[in-house]
């Protein structure tokens, strides 16, 4: 199936549940695995990574249009804000400042919601379909949404079987907004291949361990967003996710949204932004749910 299965935005359109992730790709491996993906293997969306930074929380429209310029498009179907941190533009480097005693250069009165309504204006523009958000807390999300007059389509975080959040997944879908996981395979050198339980589930049903992974958070009702530059996982992660999708039992999602809740709990993408984000299980952060 071209594109494969899609989840309906609160902006009324569909997007593809199974995106190509692109993070961490060196330049040249980037170009042929998206021609691949969109040419080859089915994919009909990419996560190419150009939201916005928050070193850009104070000029969106001038941000956004750079990523246009540079990807050589009119608009963007999705455009989302990378992380609800506003960090200095006039610090001491264009991406990561950071003050004298070495902490990330943030500043800590904009609110949010200045940045959203930015956001919002582009979307009126027309230059993007719909705007989300991403690394949003409940926290992050109570804080914004009393201001906005759209609500995020989508909130793009750190989503596996591992970090499956599942207490944030079900304030997400009382808000309608669409959870996308990134690291969905639990990024590089992950423990989540050789997990027991998703090889006993895997070989029930003749999938691969990455198909569970996959087709685990696509039963859950979220886009997944796997990165590859290898064309044959490129294909495999799309085919096996939806092979998966059609595989797994009630019983099967259960059991799996059970290892982390009884020890398993990791979560792998954690800038030291010296901030708290309102995450659980991020050491050193709100709650800490073990
Ligand atoms: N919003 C954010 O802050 C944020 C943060 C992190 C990531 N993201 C997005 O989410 C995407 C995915 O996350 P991620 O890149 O951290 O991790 P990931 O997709 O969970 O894992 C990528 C790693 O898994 C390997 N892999 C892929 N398919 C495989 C397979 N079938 N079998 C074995 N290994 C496989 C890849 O290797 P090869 O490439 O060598 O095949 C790569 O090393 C990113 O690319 C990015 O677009 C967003």
């Amino acid at each position: 199936m071209a594109g494969g299965p899609t989840i309906k935005l609160n902006s009324g359109t569909e997007i593809p549940a199974i995106g190509l992730g692109t993070w961490q790709s060196k330049p040249e491996e980037v170009i042929s695995a998206v021609e691949y993906a969109l040419k080859e293997a089915g994919y009909r969306h990419i996560d190419c990574a150009c939201k916005l930074w928050s070193t850009r929380h104070q000029d969106v429209e001038v941000a956004l249009d750079e990523s246009l310029s540079a990807l050589g498009v009119e608009y963007l179907d999705l455009y989302l804000v990378h992380w609800p941190i506003c960090l200095n533009p006039k610090g001491n480097h264009p991406n990561f400042p950071t003050r004298p005693d070495g902490t990330r250069d943030v500043i800590h009165d904009w609110p949010i919601w200045k940045t959203w309504e930015q956001m919002e204006a582009v979307l009126k523009k027309g230059k993007v379909k719909a705007i989300g958000v991403s690394n949003a807390s409940e926290k992050i999300l109570e804080e914004l949404l009393p201001h906005v007059s759209v609500v995020p389509a989508v909130d793009q975080l750190e989503l596996h079987l591992y970090n499956p959040q599942h207490e944030l997944l079900d304030y997400l879908k009382s808000k309608g907004i669409v959870a996308q996981a990134y690291s969905p395979l639990g990024s590089t050198n992950s423990p989540l291949h050789t997990d027991e339980h998703v090889t006993d589930i895997a070989k029930k049903y003749e999938l691969s361990n990455t198909d569970v992974l996959l087709g685990y958070l696509l039963a859950k009702g979220m886009v997944v967003l796997p990165k590859s530059v290898t064309p044959a996982r490129i294909s495999s992660n799309f085919e096996g996710a939806i092979a998966a999708l059609n595989k797994l039992s009630k019983e099967d999602v259960e059991a799996l949204d059970k290892l982390a809740p009884s020890g398993k709990q990791k979560r792998i993408i954690m800038p030291p932004w010296g901030v708290d984000l309102g995450f659980r299980n991020w050491p050193g952060q709100s709650p800490l749910i073990l």
